[in-house]
């Protein structure tokens, strides 16, 4: 069995993903780093030098690599993930996939983001609070349609990690 991991960016996929597979002891695959590791550079590096097309292109590819490999694991995808493409269907067409989404508020998502934004490309041009909260509402709004698919959804607001590991445990 595959846990994959979907939510906007902010919503905790990584660390969950990260520690749900050590509460497991299965192996932790995140999308970001794979195709950060396959490129040699930054996922901010590929944005600012090929664009998000390019981008788009090897997120799915990577997508496809990491779920047809053999056995057990816990996959942190990239908040845009299920989003383009035929990521969702493929994801949902594997057998052996549980999709988790992770649902944070929009306050949640500003709160998280707003110390470190710097690292995120699409969010890099936003200044303002004001300004990362519209942006995100009319963002969140486009993707819920996607997110919403997954198998299951865990309400990550005001849940600590611990919490949050636990509510995806009580899936399996
Ligand atoms: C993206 C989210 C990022 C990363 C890329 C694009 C998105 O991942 O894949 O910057 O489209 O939402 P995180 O959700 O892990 O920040």
């Amino acid at each position: 069995m595959k846990i994959v991991l979907c939510g906007y960016m902010g919503s905790g996929k990584t660390s969950v993903g990260f520690r749900l597979s050590k509460t497991l002891s299965v192996p932790y695959f995140d999308l970001d780093k794979y195709i950060s590791n396959a490129e040699s550079r930054s996922i901010s590096a590929i944005f600012l030098e090929f664009g998000e097309i390019y981008f788009r292109k090897l997120e799915s590819k990577a997508l496809k690599d990491v779920l047809i490999f053999e056995g057990d694991g816990v996959v942190a995808l990239g908040g845009g993930t299920p989003c383009y493409g035929d990521n969702l269907s493929f994801i949902l067409n594997q057998t052996d996939v549980k999709l988790i989404y992770l649902k944070a508020s929009i306050s949640t998502i500003v709160n998280r983001i707003s110390s470190k934004n710097n690292s995120r490309p699409l969010l890099m041009h936003l200044n303002s609070a004001a300004d990362k909260r519209e942006f995100i509402a009319k963002h969140l709004f486009e993707r819920r349609f996607f997110y919403e698919q997954a198998h299951h959804t865990i309400n990550v607001d005001n849940k600590s990690l611990e919490e949050v590991v636990e509510d995806c445990l009580a899936l399996l």
